[in-house]
């Protein structure tokens, strides 16, 4: 469904990705495990289409054509959705609004709503004082809204506490479809710290963006494993194309 070839990208005037590989096939959910400041949200805005994520190099394919020099909204409009590790606040814009704005016909916004307990913040301007998880929330419903083919996560559990995480996880299941096996093609790319969206995602493959590149796939729990146990530093230094 998406793939990376040779993708190189700069962020004011620096080039942040060195050239990233990577294949995601149809209803595949794959998790993106990297240090502070490896470039993990850059792929993600760059995969999206925002223009200061530069493409100084190779080419982004989804569902076999080329979309490197498509703008943001024709990319969203080919059902690619993104939540955002810190989304802005939009003063004067309900949050209500917003999720009408990118619900596809025939999709309720009560239950989007309902699903993520959002009720009582569909009257307040787009994450305006919401909490953390407010936040996250929020960008689900939006989301479940628009129901993507392909969903971007970036971070989706950060700050949210354990009884609210089981409602993201469900709500991840159902944009990836993770819940209907047999007519399931939605796919997604997850970036992750924690690894605590694993325990309600069954993600399929898992990649370590490092200095720039992803120089490895494998189990996404072993890779987590492996990092707890050893650290992003081995994994720097690791031989192997595991
Ligand atoms: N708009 C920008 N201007 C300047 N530098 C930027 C900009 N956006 C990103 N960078 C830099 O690019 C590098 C990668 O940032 P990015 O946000 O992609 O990292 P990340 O892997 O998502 O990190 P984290 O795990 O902390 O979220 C960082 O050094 C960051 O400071
Ligand atoms: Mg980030």
């Amino acid at each position: 469904m998406l793939e990376l070839k040779d993708l190189k990208v700069e962020v004011s005037g620096k080039e942040i990705l060195h050239g990233v590989n990577l294949k995601i096939n149809d209803a595949e959910t794959h998790v993106l495990f990297g240090p502070n400041g490896a470039g993990k949200t850059t792929l993600l805005m760059a995969i999206m289409g925002f223009p200061e994520y530069k493409i100084t190099g190779g080419s982004i394919l989804f569902n076999g054509e080329d979309i490197t020099d498509l703008p943001l909204h024709e990319r969203a409009r080919k059902g690619i959705g993104m939540s955002f590790q810190r989304p802005p606040t939009i003063k004067g814009v309900k949050t209500h609004q917003v999720i009408e704005l990118s619900a596809r016909n025939g999709i309720s916004i009560d239950e989007a709503a309902k699903e993520l307990n959002l009720g009582h913040l569909l009257n307040r301007d787009v994450n305006d004082g919401f909490s953390g998880g407010e936040i996250k929330r929020s960008e689900l419903a939006q989301l479940m809204a628009q129901q993507p083919s392909f969903v971007l996560l970036d971070e989706p559990e950060s700050g949210v506490d354990l009884e609210n995480i089981s409602l993201l996880g469900g709500a991840i299941n159902k944009l990836l479809q993770k819940d209907m096996k047999r007519q399931r093609v939605n796919s997604g790319l997850i970036i992750t710290h924690t690894g605590y969206i694993l325990d309600y995602v069954d993600a399929d493959v898992g990649h370590l963006l490092i200095e720039g590149i992803v120089p490895c796939a494998g189990n996404p729990r072993e890779m987590l494993h492996h990092i707890k146990e050893n650290g992003y530093e081995v994994c720097a230094i690791c031989p192997t194309n595991c």
